[in-house]
């Protein structure tokens, strides 16, 4: 295990009915609020009413940038900076999934930048200040709302890019796993395989002497694989939705990626799918794992892949060779078989024009040519996203 540091002070709020602790909360900060939401869902809920009558009542004042896309624009916080500036916001109250915090967390840094926010994230790091954060999660996935991440698109030049702040750490954020009984089956889909992908991505590495670590992602990722179908059946089941929704901030809040290094291979690919197609982060990773870890399955990776097989999935083969692809067969069908489209062409990828180009992205913007589990190279990210294209069989 490598050195590291853990401090990770987002303040957590857990559990149904807490709503009432929003004013005291946003109050330690300032009067200025900037709510900041999507395309409608926090209407349709009424949880965008409840907040503002709470805030009101409050003696705060509201002001909103709504509208953020999926995926978010650069565009989105070039306006929330604007607003921010005008407003002389003190806290931004970010009130939905990754895409919503992710913007809020360059907003709130973006206000302190001399130049443009999209600048700010080619530069890929920001260490100045930022306008305290204060989030609403109402959907399980990303981990934004306990970590110091945030990507942002700019659809324009066909980049999305993630850019790590210490302080785009939430100060406070509620987790009301009940404000994820409205996700679709289909964004819960999308939130599970985000949250297998993250404990994928940390769990397959070289690093050696990382049981803490492999153990809790093992952990985690049982409890999607089990969670995940009760949560589709019965989408107003507490529970499951209580268990996705700790499983998502835990898998990428340090406490699994500590003390190694690692390239995230399949976020890189798949940030380019999104940056050319605009698609659903959560769905690319799920058609992209599998084909992954069957590319790179060789000798050195065959021990990791087969624990995965044999701690995560219960195979009982006693060959290694074969144990590790009926794990890989496993996710592959566990995906298949709850509705996840697992090809690109039934998810707007109709062929391979791009790959070579979206190869080449994922290679300049990422570490797969030096930290990755197993090495890759354009011409191996091209035969991945080649594979995508039909569906497939590992054994
Ligand atoms: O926009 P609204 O109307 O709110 O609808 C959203 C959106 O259409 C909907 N939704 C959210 N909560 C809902 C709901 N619908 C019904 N009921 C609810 N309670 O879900 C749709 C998707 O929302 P989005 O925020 O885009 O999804 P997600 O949370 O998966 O975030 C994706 C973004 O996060 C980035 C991704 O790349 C992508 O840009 N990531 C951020 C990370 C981080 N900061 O640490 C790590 C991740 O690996 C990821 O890259
Ligand atoms: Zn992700």
């Amino acid at each position: 295990m490598e050195n590291f540091n853990f401090n990770v002070s987002t303040d957590i709020r857990f559990g149904k009915d807490r709503l009432d602790e929003l004013p005291s909360v946003l109050n330690q900060f300032g009067k200025n609020v900037l709510l900041v939401y999507g395309g409608g869902s926090i209407k349709r809920s009424g949880l965008y009413e409840k907040i503002k009558t709470l805030l009101k009542e409050n003696g705060l004042k509201m002001f909103e940038l709504g509208g953020v896309d999926p995926n978010p624009k650069i565009e989105s916080v070039r306006e929330g900076v604007m607003l921010c500036k005008y407003h002389k916001i003190d806290v931004i109250l970010a009130v939905g999934g990754g895409s919503v915090i992710d913007c809020s967390k360059v907003i709130s840094g973006a206000v302190f930048y001399e130049g443009d926010p999209w600048e700010m994230v080619l530069s890929r790091r920001y260490e100045g200040p930022t306008i305290p954060l204060v989030t609403i999660l109402t959907l399980a996935t990303t981990g934004t709302e306990m970590n110091r991440g945030a990507v942002i698109s700019d659809l324009n030049a066909k980049q999305k890019l993630g850019i790590h702040g210490t302080n785009f750490l939430p100060k406070v954020s509620f987790l009301d796993p009940s404000l994820t009984f409205s996700v679709s089956k289909y964004q819960t889909l999308a939130g599970s395989a985000d949250i297998l992908s993250h404990l994928m991505e940390q769990y397959f590495n070289l690093t050696p002497g990382t049981e803490v670590q492999d153990s809790i992602a093992e952990g985690l990722m049982k409890t999607v694989i089990q969670c995940m179908p009760v949560a589709l059946h019965e989408p107003t089941h507490y529970d499951a939705r209580a268990n996705l929704m700790w499983a998502s901030t835990l898998a990428l809040n340090g406490l699994v990626g500590s003390g190694r290094k690692g390239a995230w291979s399949c976020h890189a690919m798949e940030h380019e799918l999104s940056a050319f197609y605009d698609i659903t982060h959560g769905i690319g990773l799920a058609i992209l794992t599998p084909r992954w870890l069957d590319y790179i399955l060789n000798e050195q990776t065959l021990p990791k892949i087969e624990r995965f097989a044999r701690n995560v999935w219960q195979i009982q083969e006693p060959d290694s060779m074969k144990a590790a692809k009926m794990g890989i067969q496993a996710l592959y069908d566990f995906f298949e078989e709850n509705g996840v489209p697992m090809t690109l062409p039934e998810v707007g990828i109709p062929d391979d024009r791009d790959f070579a180009a979206m190869a080449q992205q994922a290679i300049d913007h990422s570490s797969l040519l030096t930290d990755a589990f197993e090495v890759l190279g354009v011409k191996d990210v091209v035969a991945i996203y080649q594979a995508c294209l039909t569906k497939s069989k590992f054994i």
